[in-house]
């Protein structure tokens, strides 16, 4: 399966979330944008300014769209848009779709960052209003992602190893538990 993760917006959670899920799925990690992840996942994640397609693998893609970008969304099986409950987020994230849906027709809005019902309530609305069947998901703000990164370690792990994590974090594993079972059901 291909998984890519792409807005125009910056800081709304791409590599947070491309890391987590493709250490969780045992997936490769592909990005075209700088960052730690060839630190956090030696082996098995690759910056490379053209994407190359291969199966089992995570994209988490910053910055314009281009054409070596457009190939892998079309070839993708799913395309995560995480957005936070900001109007700019929210702008870009609909301004992201709108560039894709010529080239794939599966997507799912990641509400990220959230710090209330409000926020998530806000961010579903203002994509629904546009695309009126997506599916939006939640997830709350958390260090969860930022210690993931940092010890190179997927939030399965870290919950596996650590009772206070898993008690401290159980409100959002359980929200990041229904990603990956969205991610691998479709549903
Ligand atoms: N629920 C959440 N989902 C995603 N990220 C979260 C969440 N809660 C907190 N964060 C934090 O928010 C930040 C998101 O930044 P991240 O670098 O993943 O975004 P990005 O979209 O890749 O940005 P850029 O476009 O700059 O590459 C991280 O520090 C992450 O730990
Ligand atoms: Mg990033």
């Amino acid at each position: 399966m291909r998984i890519s993760i792409i807005t125009l917006d910056g800081g709304a959670g791409k590599t947070a979330i491309a890391f987590a899920l493709a250490k969780d799925l045992d997936y490769f990690l592909i990005s075209n944008d700088d960052s730690v992840i060839e630190k956090a996942y030696a082996g098995s994640a690759k910056i490379m300014k053209q994407p190359k397609i291969i199966d089992d693998v995570v994209y988490d893609f910053g910055g314009f769209v281009d054409t070596g970008v457009l190939d892998v969304i079309k070839a993708s099986d799913l395309v995560i848009v995480p957005c936070i409950n900001d109007l700019n987020s929210k702008m870009k994230a609909i301004k992201t779709i709108n560039q894709l849906k010529a080239h794939n027709s599966n997507f799912l809005v990641v509400a990220t960052r959230l710090e209330g019902d409000k926020d998530f309530d806000e961010v579903k609305e203002a994509l629904q209003n546009v695309f009126s069947d997506m599916p939006v998901i939640a997830l709350r703000k958390t260090k969860l992602f930022k210690n993931a990164l940092e010890f190179g370690q997927s939030p399965l792990e870290l919950e596996a190893e650590s009772k206070q994590i898993a008690y401290t974090q159980r409100n959002i594993l359980a929200e990041y538990k229904a990603l990956l079972k969205y991610v691998k059901d479709g549903k």
